[in-house]
């Protein structure tokens, strides 16, 4: 089973980044983990700080990987792009989130990509990745 993680804009500076929410953990320290926990999957991982690179991800992965867990950061409240990017590719896409944005700001309760994913999770610190990765296997798995 091939799995694309696949994080948005500023998710390069997990571990940095307003550690209050996004905690202390880098992206490589989680990976190293996930990879550990998950052997029988072939995890790979993209970052971009740029929609247009994420929508070339998505295109590329979305026909090659079994399915995609997706932080696409700011721009799930502003991008058609990515919706239509991800309703393009027949991997299934999981949104995640690692803060709960339903507590946040208004403008972070509106998703562009929610209708196109296969579901969504939210707020449960960067252990919203792993469970994205477990309703990814629980699903091909069926
Ligand atoms: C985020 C939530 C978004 O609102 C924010 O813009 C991010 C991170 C999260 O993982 O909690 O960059 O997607």
């Amino acid at each position: 089973m091939r799995i694309l993680i696949l994080n948005g804009p500023n998710l390069n500076l997990l571990g940095r980044r307003e550690p209050e929410i996004y905690g202390q953990d880098s992206m490589e320290t989680l990976l190293g983990r996930l990879r550990a926990a998950y052997p029988d999957v072939e995890l790979e991982y993209a970052q971009s700080n740029s929609e247009g690179v994420l929508i070339d991800h998505l295109q590329e992965a979305g026909y090659r990987c079994d399915g995609i867990v997706f932080n696409a950061g700011a721009y799930t409240h502003t991008s058609v792009a990515l919706h239509d990017a991800i309703k393009a590719i027949p991997a299934p896409v999981v949104e995640i989130h690692i803060s709960n944005v339903h507590t946040r700001e208004a403008f972070r309760r509106v998703s562009m990509i929610s209708p196109a994913c296969c579901g969504v999770i939210c707020g449960f610190g960067l252990d919203s990745y792993r469970l994205g990765i477990e309703a990814l296997r629980a699903r091909l798995q069926k």
